[in-house]
């Protein structure tokens, strides 16, 4: 038998069966070298939407294109040799019907090799969920706070405060559960519900700004290590201050040129860094 395009490290099924065990690790990863800074460190890399504002400098992720995506994915998976890697369904190419989701799903499967995409929405998109998991195009759920959705429910803001709303984010999370999704992620859901979706469900829950109880949890790693600095959501917390460093060595080289104190050719280039 063929092992070609076979790999080892994290599979979907294995996400899936941390259910209630260790603690999912994810992050995002838009880029080759940023991909294979983070792979020995995560479960799973998301190529999330979310690089329309954070690579592209977007205000929304609404404007985050199919063939961004495509592009992105495939540089992160030339980056990763054991992470699980989910590539984000952009807006506007997969609400329409389930067939075109499908189209836009085996696209993003066919042309970057991941293993599974992640789409926006609950209940009204319990269809289309079984329809892509039951051509084999694995998903993972996202419900909640969903940025594709910002304008319709107006703005960045906590979901299930209220009781409908909780009781439509539980029906949510159940839905797509019952249609066959890998995981979800529950993004900005008050803590006890979101603690209580990942009780009531049998698939794992990925947290953001929701719930440690959550199955695992995810952060964009621009905020993680501060090269994002539009806005830093309140839950994020700062490992690392990239954006001041690369600052500083700019400031630095500057510095350097004006005073032509600069390296010969003979040590421009090495082998190694
Ligand atoms: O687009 C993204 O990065 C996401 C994560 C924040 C979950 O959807």
């Amino acid at each position: 038998m063929s092992t070609q395009g076979a790999r080892r490290g994290v599979t979907v099924p294995d996400v899936r069966a941390r259910k209630g065990g260790e603690p999912i690790v994810c992050l995002t990863a838009y880029t080759t070298p940023m991909a294979r800074f983070l792979d020995p460190h995560v479960d799973l890399l998301l190529v999330g939407d979310s690089l329309g504002m954070v690579v592209y400098g977007m205000k929304t992720t609404l404007g985050v294109t199919l063939d961004m995506m495509i592009a992105h994915g495939a540089a992160v998976m030339r980056g990763v040799g054991h992470a699980c890697v989910v590539v984000d369904l952009p807006f506007g190419s997969y609400k329409e019907s389930p067939q075109v989701a499908y189209r836009a799903g085996a696209r993003v499967m066919a042309e970057t090799g991941c293993q599974a995409v992640k789409l926006e929405g609950g209940v009204e998109m319990a269809e289309t969920i079984a329809f892509l998991v039951g051509r084999g195009i694995p998903v993972m759920g996202h419900i909640g706070l969903t940025p594709q959705s910002l304008h319709a429910d107006g703005g960045y803001r906590a979901h299930g405060r209220e009781e409908t709303e909780a009781a439509r984010l539980l029906e949510d999370a159940r839905a797509v559960a019952q249609a066959g999704a890998f995981a979800v992620v529950v993004e900005g859901t008050v803590e006890p519900l979101a603690r209580e979706i990942t009780e009531a469900i049998s698939i794992p829950t990925i947290g953001i700004g929701a719930s440690a109880a959550c199955d695992g949890q995810i952060l964009v790693t621009d905020d993680l290590v501060g090269l994002f600095a539009d806005f830093k959501p309140r839950f994020v917390k700062r490992y690392a201050e990239l954006g001041v460093d690369v600052s500083k060595a700019a400031a630095a080289y500057a510095e350097d040129v004006r005073a032509r104190r600069f390296p010969g050719p003979e040590n421009l280039y090495t082998a190694k860094p």
